[in-house]
């Protein structure tokens, strides 16, 4: 086998997004689409990825890092000219080159394999992957021969009444002979309606000099879908969120309104897990078995362990485990770490708080910067005060501990093991374990006072 190498096209800017993002930044299904390029690109066996960097090069960079090679460019003159851009790296090389750009996020290593495999089969010089479409409006056109040989690429601006007709498209993935495609990038030309330097010249280039140039047609259309703009977005969003759904029903999971269940590519979810509508599962959350997930829930980069509930509530970065019971209208917030069968009721917000097995906050409750012990009972409307508007305190609360409804914890404190706060109580101090600590003011019942004060009507 010869030698593969990789060029991914990835330094316009990306003018019909109308965004500060730079076009191949652009997330579908939570991950940058340059980044599902290359997450194709690296299953199959390439000795070197090399991409081409321009608008946010330093951005692209950090997104993909060491997986690819990167070469600059520093003005965006076409796609021949990006290419060219991996001369120094690649030019010299004997072997073959796959093109692919970084805007087709839906394109999978199956067809790029079926790509090169055809290419090294019919051993030509170049191959281009194309594909049929109803609307071919902004795709380069494939133009063929009456003998049904393609004969050129002819871009959407440029193409005559009579070759925009043409359904059959380039999806600007192509593969090589790799010292060829050096070779005739040298003679690209940028006379053309938009002055650039166009990839898909280097066709008719090599046809010109007699070597052989073969297509190969994919059947799937949407899995070559260039993203150009939001509308297209969309599209390759909604694509790409069916395949993930589709993937997790197949392994036994249930979406009851998959339309309006919206899962990112790496999160995880374990067979039985009902997944209710309105939900978002975000980033790199994992979530175990017989779980039930929604409706209308937000979860992002958590840990989950079987049997949990969460209805109606938001989580982030934070770690909950097994018969757990969230919600409705909690919020888990990130560095939190949630044992087995705790329950966080309606109102509760929890922030970078350890809450341990069984423990309680059923209603109405802010626990912040909070080591909460098991078996906990955390009462209505309990908080603890946990910031004196400069710095963050700690607050303990060990084992079996009682807090009666509507206390403040004043941190840092520390509530001691088995201990009693009694309802509506500022607790400024330590409790030591077993006692029984109120602090609020005693009450005084003056009796008949009220008519004493003359104030009834
Ligand atoms: C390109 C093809 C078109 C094909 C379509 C498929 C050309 C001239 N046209 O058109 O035949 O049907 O893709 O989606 O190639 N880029 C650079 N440097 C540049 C210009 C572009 O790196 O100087 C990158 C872009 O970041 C993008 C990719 O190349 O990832 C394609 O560029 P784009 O402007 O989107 O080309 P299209 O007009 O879609
Ligand atoms: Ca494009």
């Amino acid at each position: 086998m010869l030698n593969r190498y990789a060029i991914i096209l990835a330094a316009g800017q990306g003018t019909r997004m109308k965004s500060k993002l730079y076009k191949v930044l652009h997330p579908v299904c939570g991950k940058p689409m340059v980044q599902h390029v290359v997450d194709q690109v690296l299953k199959l066996n390439i000795a070197n990825i090399v991409t081409i960097i321009g608008h946010g090069a330093d951005l692209v960079k950090a997104t993909l890092g060491e997986q690819s090679s990167y070469a600059l460019q520093e003005k965006q003159l076409g796609t021949a000219h990006a290419v060219m851009q991996a001369k120094e790296m690649l030019a010299s090389k004997e072997g073959v080159t796959l093109v692919v750009c970084g805007d087709t996020p839906l394109i999978t290593a199956e067809t790029f394999d079926a790509l090169i495999k055809n290419h090294e089969e019919k051993s030509a010089t170049a191959t281009i992957l194309t594909a049929w479409t109803d609307d071919p409006t902004g795709y380069g056109r494939i133009v063929r021969n009456e003998k049904g040989l393609v004969e050129k690429i002819v871009e959407h601006k440029d193409a005559s009444e009579e070759e925009r007709c043409i359904k059959e498209i380039n999806t600007g993935t192509y593969c090589f002979d790799n010292k060829a495609l050096f070779e005739a990038l040298e003679k690209v030309s940028n006379d053309n309606v938009q002055g650039e330097y166009y990839l898909p010249d280097v066709i008719e280039i090599m046809k010109s000099e007699g070597k052989v140039v073969s297509a190969f047609q994919t059947n799937d259309f949407a899995e070559t879908l260039g993203v150009n703009d939001r509308i297209a977005l969309s599209e390759a969003e909604s694509i790409m969120r069916k395949r993930i759904n589709q993937a997790h029903m197949r392994n036994g999971v249930t979406l009851i309104d998959p339309v309006s269940t919206y899962i990112d590519l790496d999160v995880e979810i374990g067979s039985d897990t009902v997944i209710y509508p309105g939900t978002m599962l975000r980033g790199t959350t994992k979530i175990g078995n017989d779980c039930q997930i929604g409706p209308n829930t937000e979860i992002k980069d958590c840990r989950i362990g079987n049997e949990t509930t969460i209805r109606q509530s938001a989580a982030f970065n934070s770690v909950i485990g097994a018969s757990v019971n969230i919600g409705p209208f909690a919020h888990i917030r990130p560095q939190s770490e949630i044992f087995d069968e705790v329950k966080i009721g309606n109102f509760v917000e929890i922030k970078k708080s350890v809450f341990g097995k069984g423990s309680k906050a059923s209603h109405l409750s802010y626990i912040g910067d909070a080591e909460v012990g098991s078996d906990v009972n955390i009462g209505c409307g309990s908080i603890t005060v946990n910031y004196d508007g400069k710095n963050k305190f700690l607050t303990k609360i060990e084992d079996e501990v009682f807090i009666g409804c509507n206390s403040n914890l004043v941190a840092p404190v520390t509530i001691g093991k088995g201990a009693y706060v009694a309802a509506g109580s500022t607790i400024t101090k330590d409790v030591p374990g077993e006692a029984l600590s109120i602090a609020r003011a005693r009450q005084e019942n003056k009796e008949n006072y009220v008519n004493k004060l003359n104030i009834k009507k």
